[in-house]
Order: structure tokens, then C-alpha cells, then sequence
């Protein structure tokens, strides 16, 4: 999959000053990453970004998404035995007869844990690209995977929105901004950001769509490659990885797609047969 072109979006009515670098980051999307080449790894960013390896059998939601090569280009949350719930530019980047699910395998080198084909995928109907929402996709899978499920936030779960509620985001992804793929789950607290505080770091952020996490001050993110999983509260999944500019820079939280404004679309897109 080719760089997702700036052209798609630029659109003319943004002032300059946003979405460039933005888009920049955008652009390193999902299969696009998966074939870069990492640029010199910063060590001083070791992890996700600033986390630590953690166990998938301790969580177990974690799954990933390959392609037909096996290789890993997003990950995933499994909240049924048969449905995962990913970013929607994630389950668009290939058609579903091409996309797997693999579940239980801390270590992307082992064959270990199972592998899932993809029966069906739903998008949010309202999804465009993930700078304007909707980032969300629920992919049911041709086999029931024996593992722990995440609960989906819904409407009673809005205290696990608040500011500063500590949330954990996992995945495989980017260890640094230009860094390479972890091959080992990694996980990382992040705290969830005020709505006003991420309207002022980005002009694209929309406060019913999206939640963003993250420190000031930068340092722990999402990055490239950890699109689609989990941002967990305790069992909850309130946030897909959608984007962010760069990964974890100073005063750039990562965005997430808001999983309770969606939940009520999620239940029912698939038939478990
Ligand atoms: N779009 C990226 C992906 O496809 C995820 C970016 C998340 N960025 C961040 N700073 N939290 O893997």
C-alpha cells in the first residue's frame, strides 16, 4: 500500500499551520509502516513508546492483524470469542480474504497462539480517514478464539473518560517515532486527556468521536504499527490507536477512537455461526 497521498486530504480550507506534520504522521499508516525500512532507532525511547514488555496472557484481548505474509501491521482488541475491534484504516488497508487475526502470541517470531481468518468486516459508516472520526471496524472471524475478551465502553462507562483516569495502550508497534516494530506485546500507561487540552493540540480533534491520552510533557504513546488496539481501563476498552502527530511528542497526545460513542453500532455485525 502506497503512502497515503497528502492530496487526499488537504482539501484548501485548512490554515497552513495545521495538519502538515500531521499528515506527515498519518501518512506512515498500517502496510505503509510494515514495509519501511526503520530509520535510525532512537535508543533513548526503548518501548510501544516509553513502556515496558508485557504479558499476552495476561492479556489476552491483544491480538493482531497480519496480512498475507504473516507480517504484523496493526493490532486489535477481541471482545467476543469471534469479533475483534479494530481501527477502521486498518481493516480497510486489505481486502478481508487477505487479512488474519492472530491471538495469544506474545512474540510476533513464534508461531504460538492461534490464527484467525477473517469472515466479514464492518466499517463505521460514518468513516472517512481517521483525522475526521469514525475510525472504528469490528472484523469477525471464521473461528472462535478460546481467550479473555475486553468488555466495550459504553454509555455507563463516561468516569473512565475523565481526565487524568490512568488508561493502558498495547501493541507490537513502533518502539520510537522512527524506530522499529517491537516484536514483543508492550503496553504503556497513559493518562486520558481533557477534551479542551486536545482540541488545543490539534485543530482535527473532535471531543464525541475521539479521546485523546497521553503526558504533557510526551515521552509514552502509541505509534506506527499499534493502530487498531486497545486503550484499556481495567477490563474496558474505551479507545482504538487512531493517530497522533509524530509519537509521543511534547504536547501531542496519541488520539483514540471513542469506543462507547460507537458501541451502540458495534453489537450485531456479525452472525455467530
Ligand atoms: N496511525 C498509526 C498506525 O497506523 C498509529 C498512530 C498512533 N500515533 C500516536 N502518536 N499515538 O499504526
Amino acid at each position: 500500500m502506497p503512502v497515503m497521498p497528502a492530496s487526499s486530504r488537504s482539501g484548501g480550507v485548512r490554515p497552513a499551520r495545521r495538519g502538515a506534520s500531521v499528515l506527515a504522521a498519518l501518512a506512515l499508516t498500517a502496510l505503509t509502516s510494515a514495509a519501511l525500512v526503520p530509520a535510525t532507532a532512537s535508543a533513548a525511547e526503548p518501548y510501544v513508546v516509553g513502556g515496558e514488555e508485557t504479558s499476552v496472557a495476561d492479556h489476552s484481548y491483544a491480538v493482531y492483524l497480519v496480512d498475507d505474509d504473516g507480517r504484523q501491521f496493526c493490532g486489535g482488541t477481541l471482545t467476543s470469542s469471534r469479533e475483534v475491534v479494530t481501527a477502521a484504516h486498518c481493516a480497510d488497508a486489505l481486502p478481508a480474504d487477505e487479512l488474519g487475526v492472530v491471538a495469544g502470541r506474545q512474540d510476533t517470531r513464534t508461531d504460538r497462539g492461534i490464527e484467525a481468518g477473517v469472515r466479514d468486516v464492518w466499517v463505521a459508516p460514518s468513516y472517512q480517514d481517521p483525522m475526521s472520526g469514525g475510525d472504528i471496524a469490528v472484523l469477525s472471524l471464521d473461528r472462535a478464539v478460546p481467550y479473555r475478551t475486553a468488555q466495550v465502553a459504553d454509555d455507563s462507562d463516561a468516569a473512565k473518560y475523565r481526565a487524568g483516569t490512568e488508561a493502558t495502550v498495547l501493541g507490537w508497534g513502533r518502539t520510537a517515532e522512527s524506530g522499529e516494530r517491537s516484536n514483543t506485546l508492550r503496553s504503556a500507561e497513559v493518562p486520558v486527556v481533557a477534551a479542551d487540552t486536545c482540541s488545543e493540540a490539534y485543530d482535527e480533534y473532535d471531543p464525541e468521536t475521539m479521546v485523546c491520552a497521553g503526558y504533557p510533557e510526551g515521552g509514552t504513546d502509541a505509534c506506527q504499527g499499534d493502530s487498531g488496539g486497545p486503550l484499556m481501563v481495567g477490563d474496558t476498552l474505551i479507545g482504538v490507536v487512531s493517530w497522533g502527530d509524530g509519537c509521543a511528542r511534547p504536547g501531542k497526545p496519541g488520539v483514540y477512537t471513542r469506543v462507547s460513542t460507537f458501541e451502540p453500532q458495534l453489537g450485531g455485525q456479525s452472525v455467530d455461526t
